[in-house]
Formats: structure tokens, C-alpha cells, sequence
């Protein structure tokens, strides 16, 4: 299968979905790598690296999505990205695409995904599965935003974040609180700590308590019954107002002995809970940081302007979007390793052979023969069921083919097998 990168749409957006140490991973597994020119030069890996590397340079955008049998995005159309829409007219059926697409909080993009007729896998829908954690994107890259997240703030505080004690006197640490310890938070904590702050956090789900003491913050105790605050996947649950509000009233006194405060609070498919409002801001010293680690999702913060940076009460408020995508050489390094594993993953010497019973396939597969298929996606869409659940599956698509050989099937059913023995043992 010709696997196909081209440069990212999203203005400013610098990572690329392949990098040129992956290709070999790939053209081992009999696949090909297409790389439009100039796609990976921003992240810092020139056209040469990917040629020394086995793939091959494209001249234009239009050549890679012709010849590609599967596409290889970061961030494909969704409604952070409204630029990639330009690619539809360039997609064809039957031709594979995976990336980030924000499937359950930009449904409506997904649905026109669809229409193009590809085959079309979202990252984020990778299950928290052992299995799947080498294909996981959505860690990999909130592992680099918890970082950069921290960098900001103490560019942006106009103290130092170590404690010092020196001739010229004695500097205090700073205080940092993080809001919403995943793995974005978590990262967070040990990178503030790295760099000598003191810091608390608080997360709804139980579980996160004892993560947050491992990397060395306090966990700061509301009383909230948070009891059904995580699903069955691990995720956040979303809670009615009241208890946002409560939770509020609870934060505000340790936001306001803060110099910095990190938010990472999100529920999947929902607006980021609002957990700081314009009083509690006003409530901090002057000085004061936040870096609002939702932004993309709305924001934590009320005073937050997502993709802006603004000062109110002599606080900074920094909505940052595409966090991990301001750290392109090694945010673009983890993302083509979950994409390869993904790949990898979906295929079978060198040919598609994704099999719709597999979690890790139904769970990320979003579109398929011009319909939206995944479940979840559905249900944002106010659609029924899917006319057809996955089924039995039907020969494997010819050898060295384009995934476009594999007939469009009008339900999941027409994907090609993928023998039970290479499901297990490949995350
Ligand atoms: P996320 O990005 O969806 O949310 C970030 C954090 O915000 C979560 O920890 C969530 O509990 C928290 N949050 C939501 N509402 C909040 C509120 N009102 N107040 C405070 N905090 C709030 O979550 P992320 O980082 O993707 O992690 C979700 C879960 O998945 C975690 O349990 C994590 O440990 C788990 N996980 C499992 C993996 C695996 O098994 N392979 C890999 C990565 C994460």
C-alpha cells in the first residue's frame, strides 16, 4: 500500500504524521512511503531524511493523494481545522484516512468525511486498551502539551518557579495548581516540580489521587461526592451544574493562593467544564498565570480567548490551541509512532486487512461506503444504528493493491480479514 503524508492544513500547525525514522517500519511491512515536499520541514526533518530514510518525495499535494492508498493526516478536516476541507474534493473512495478529527465534538465534519466515500479512522477513539497504548495519539500528545503548558506559565510569571537561597536573599518557590491531573496534568506536576514549584492538583476521579502523589504534588481534598465521577473507560463523566458550581465555590480559595494555575479538565465529546470563573481570576495576585489547557475543548477558565493570551486583573490568562503542535520535532516523533503502530495495525504484508470485530478497529472506525459508522459518532449525529453492524469479513484485498482495490462495501461487513492470530500481540 502506498502510504501517503502531506503537509498539514491548519495554519501554523507544524507537525507532520510521519517522520522519516518510521518509513523504514513501513516499507518492511511492504508499504511505500509518499511524502509531499516540504511536508516535514517545519518539525525539523527535511525531504532528504525521508529519501535516506526509503520513501519517496512528492512535487504536489495532488500527486500524494492520488497515488496514496492510505492517508497518514495529524489533523484532518473537524472544526478545529476548517482549512482541511479543502482536501475532500481530493479524497476518493474507498481510500483510508486516519488522523485526529475530533469525531464526537465536530460530528457534522465526520458526516462530510463520509461522503467522500473513504475509509476513515479517528485517533482519538483509540480504546485505553493495553493493546492499543502503542497506537494511542491522544497521550502521546497531551504528554507533550503538560509540558509545554508549564513553559508558558513560567515564561509568562514574572517570578522565578525554583527556590533559591543565595547572597542576595532567599527566593520562595512558586505555587502551582493544576486542575484536572490525566495525562496532561500529570505531566504537568512533574514538570513544574522539575523546574522546583510546589504543586497541588485536584482531579473529579478518584483514581487520579494517588497518581498525583506519585509525581510528587499534593492532592488538594474537595468534599465532592465523586463517587460516578469516572465511566467505564476511564474517562471523566460530565456532572450537572450544581456540582460544577460547587466545585468552584471549593477551588476558589486555592486558586487565589496560586501563581499558577494549570487546567486540563475535559469530558470527551463535551465542552471543557468551567472551572474558573471571571471572580476567581480577579481573586489572584496580580502577576498571576493560567495556562488553560482546554482551550481547544472551550476552555476551563471564563476569562479564556481560545488561540489568545489575555490580561484581566493583572493576571495572565493563555488559551493555547494545538498545545503539542508548538513542540513539532518530538510531537511529530510520538504521533508517527502510534500512526505506524496503527498502520501496521490495519494492515497485513503490505495490503489492508483491518478487522471490523477488533476493538481497536470498531472503536476508531468512523466512516466506511460513504456512511458514518461508528457508534458513538452516530449518536452525536442523531443517527439510529448503523444499517449494518460489522460482520463477517470477505477476502483480503489484492497484495501490493491500493486500499481503494478493497470494494466500498455499503456496510462494515465488506472489510478484508485479518486472521485472529495477528490481532493479539501487536500493540
Ligand atoms: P481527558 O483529557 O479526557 O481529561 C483530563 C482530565 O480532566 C481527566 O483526568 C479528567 O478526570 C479530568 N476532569 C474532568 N472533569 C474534571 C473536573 N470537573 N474537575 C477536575 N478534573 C476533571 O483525560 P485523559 O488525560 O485522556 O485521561 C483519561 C483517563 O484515561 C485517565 O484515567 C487516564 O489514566 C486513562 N488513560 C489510560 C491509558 C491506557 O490505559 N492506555 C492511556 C492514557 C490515559
Amino acid at each position: 500500500m502506498v502510504i501517503g503524508v502531506v503537509g498539514e492544513a491548519r495554519p501554523g500547525e507544524h507537525r507532520v504524521a510521519l517522520v522519516p525514522t518510521v518509513v523504514p517500519l513501513l516499507t518492511k511491512a511492504r508499504h511505500q512511503v509518499l511524502v509531499e515536499t516540504g511536508a516535514g520541514a517545519g518539525a525539523g526533518y527535511p525531504d532528504g531524511a525521508y529519501v535516506e530514510h526509503g520513501a519517496r518525495i512528492a512535487a504536489t499535494r495532488a500527486e500524494v493523494f492520488a497515488e496514496a492508498g492510505a492517508l497518514a493526516q495529524v489533523l484532518c478536516y473537524s472544526a478545529a481545522n476548517r482549512e482541511g476541507r479543502a482536501d475532500l474534493s481530493s479524497l476518493r473512495r474507498g481510500q483510508v484516512l486516519a488522523g485526529f478529527m475530533d469525531p464526537l465534538a465536530s460530528p457534522e465534519t465526520v458526516r462530510e468525511i463520509a461522503e467522500t466515500g473513504v475509509l476513515a479512522f479517528a485517533m482519538e477513539l483509540m480504546p485505553r486498551i493495553t493493546r492499543a497504548q502503542s497506537m494511542d495519539a491522544l497521550t502521546a500528545m497531551a504528554t507533550v502539551s503538560g509540558y509545554k503548558a508549564v513553559l508558558l506559565a513560567a515564561a509568562a510569571l514574572p517570578r522565578m518557579f525554583p527556590m533559591l537561597t543565595t547572597a542576595a536573599g532567599t527566593i520562595t518557590p512558586a505555587r502551582v495548581l493544576v486542575i484536572g491531573a490525566g495525562v496532561m496534568g500529570l505531566q504537568a506536576i512533574a514538570t513544574a516540580r522539575r523546574l522546583g514549584a510546589t504543586v497541588s492538583a485536584y482531579d473529579v476521579r478518584p483514581a487520579a489521587r494517588d497518581e498525583v502523589i506519585s509525581v510528587g504534588a499534593r492532592f488538594l481534598e474537595l468534599p465532592l461526592d465523586t463517587g460516578a465521577a469516572q465511566d467505564t473507560r476511564g474517562y471523566a463523566r460530565a456532572q450537572d451544574e450544581a456540582f460544577y458550581r460547587r466545585q468552584r465555590e471549593l477551588l476558589a480559595r486555592a486558586v487565589a493562593e496560586s501563581d499558577v494555575v494549570i487546567t486540563t479538565a475535559a469530558v470527551p465529546g463535551r465542552r471543557a467544564p468551567v472551572l474558573v470563573t471571571g471572580e476567581m481570576v480577579a481573586a489572584m495576585a496580580p502577576g498571576s498565570v493560567i495556562v488553560d489547557g482546554a482551550a481547544d475543548h472551550g476552555g476551563n477558565c471564563e476569562a479564556t480567548r481560545p488561540g489568545e493570551t489575555a490580561v484581566t486583573h493583572g493576571v495572565t490568562i493563555i488559551g493555547p490551541m494545538q498545545l503539542a503542535g508548538t513542540v513539532p520535532a518530538h510531537a511529530s516523533q510520538l504521533y508517527a509512532r502510534t500512526m505506524t503502530a496503527f498502520l501496521l495495525h490495519l494492515t497485513r504484508d503490505g495490503a489492508l486487512a483491518a478487522d471490523p470485530a477488533d476493538e481497536i478497529v470498531r472503536e476508531t472506525m468512523v466512516a466506511r461506503g460513504g456512511d458514518v459508522v461508528q457508534p458513538r459518532v452516530r449518536e452525536a449525529l442523531g443517527l439510529g444504528a448503523a444499517a449494518s453492524p460489522p460482520g463477517p469479513a470477505t477476502p483480503s484485498a489484492p497484495r501490493d493493491g491500493p486500499a481503494s482495490s478493497v470494494p466500498p462495501a455499503p456496510s462494515a461487513a465488506g472489510l478484508p480479514a485479518r486472521p485472529a492470530a495477528a490481532n493479539g500481540g501487536d500493540a
